[in-house]
């Protein structure tokens, strides 16, 4: 089964490397870098929507803050600072012209010099933006649980978004494919639901939202902050961080998974089971609809969210 967002994008003219922005096919970097070879990377995955003549981007500042977390949880200096990335993020966008929503990728890896193991080579780091439609479908999508679990916190940083950590994702992934389904869910060391491969999820139980807890090996998700704000501030729905287990899954009322690619999908079959009445919750579709005019800005309260560049 294919992803929304699979074929082949539409490149766009240019992106920025190590300080400068550059022609999108002199965007390279050589193939003995570090990160290449031992996925000493970190990176981010940050959405900008076309609307009313401008790039609205979504939590552009909590988006390059995490960068730098992970980047520290893996002893890497970036070489700028938050502030110079978000300009650059703004002029990249600017200079291509973007008429269609984007997808907008900064990336910091080690570079050339020693291929050590223990090597601090200088970072590279670039940003990528290109058009992007949906990822996930959002009307609804069914998962299988998979066969591969999210590491413990002390095998691996796995609250880190290091390119490294992908490769879980990208097999966890491809096994979902392979037998039919759109996504898979990963379960933590202990057998607990963990989350979905590159989404956070979320059960509604009695009207109640339950999402994994900080300690259940997973990304600390800038949508699942965003969806557990919306709950609690303007739905007065309560949001448990608990533990879930496995067979919580079946009997779930409603199941969405929240991520910047994935946004807000409906889960309406998880290995086998119909989930609610097979159709997306009507909490789910409230919060998609609310997310939906929260990430351009429609939304007061949350304003201050959203980044605009003007597009000439
Ligand atoms: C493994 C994983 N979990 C969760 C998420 C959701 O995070 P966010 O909402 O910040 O995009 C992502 C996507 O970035 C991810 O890759």
């Amino acid at each position: 089964m294919t992803k929304a967002s699979e074929g082949q994008p539409i490149w766009p003219k240019y992106a920025w490397l190590d300080g400068s922005i550059v022609e999108w096919g002199s965007a390279k970097v050589h193939v003995f870098v570090h990160g290449l070879h031992y996925g000493t990377g970190v990176f981010e995955g940050i959405r900008g929507y076309y609307d009313s003549g401008a790039i609205k981007i979504f939590r552009l500042e909590d988006h390059m803050k995490r960068l730098f977390r992970s980047a520290k949880m893996i002893h890497m200096e970036i070489p700028y600072t938050v502030e110079q990335l978000i300009e650059a993020t703004r002029e990249l966008i600017s200079v291509n012209g973007f008429r269609s929503d984007i997808y907008i990728r900064p990336i910091a890896f080690r570079g050339l010099g020693s291929f050590g193991l223990r090597a601090r080579n200088p970072v590279n780091v670039a940003i990528i933006a290109i058009e992007f439609g949906k990822y996930l479908k959002p009307d609804g999508i069914r998962c299988m649980v998979s066969s591969w679990r999210k590491p413990s916190g002390d095998s691996f940083p796995v609250e880190t978004k290091a390119t490294a950590n992908y490769l879980l994702y990208h097999l966890s992934s491809l096994e979902a494919a392979e037998h039919g389904f759109d996504e898979a869910i990963l379960l933590d060391a202990e057998g607990y639901v963990s989350e979905g491969a590159g989404e956070n999820i979320f059960i509604v139980r009695e009207g109640r939202l339950i999402t994994p807890p900080v300690y259940g090996s997973i990304l600390e998700g800038i949508t699942r902050d965003t969806v557990t704000r919306v709950a609690r501030e303007m739905l007065g729905v309560e949001v448990i961080e608990r533990r879930i287990r496995r067979a919580e899954l079946y009997i779930a009322d409603e199941i969405f998974l929240t991520g910047t690619a994935a946004e807000i999908v409906p889960v309406i079959e998880v290995d086998g089971r119909t989930i609610g009445t097979g159709k997306p919750g009507e909490l789910t579709r409230k919060i998609q609809a609310i997310y939906h005019q929260i990430v351009v800005g429609k939304v007061e309260m949350f304003r201050s969210w959203v980044t605009e560049v003007p597009i000439a």
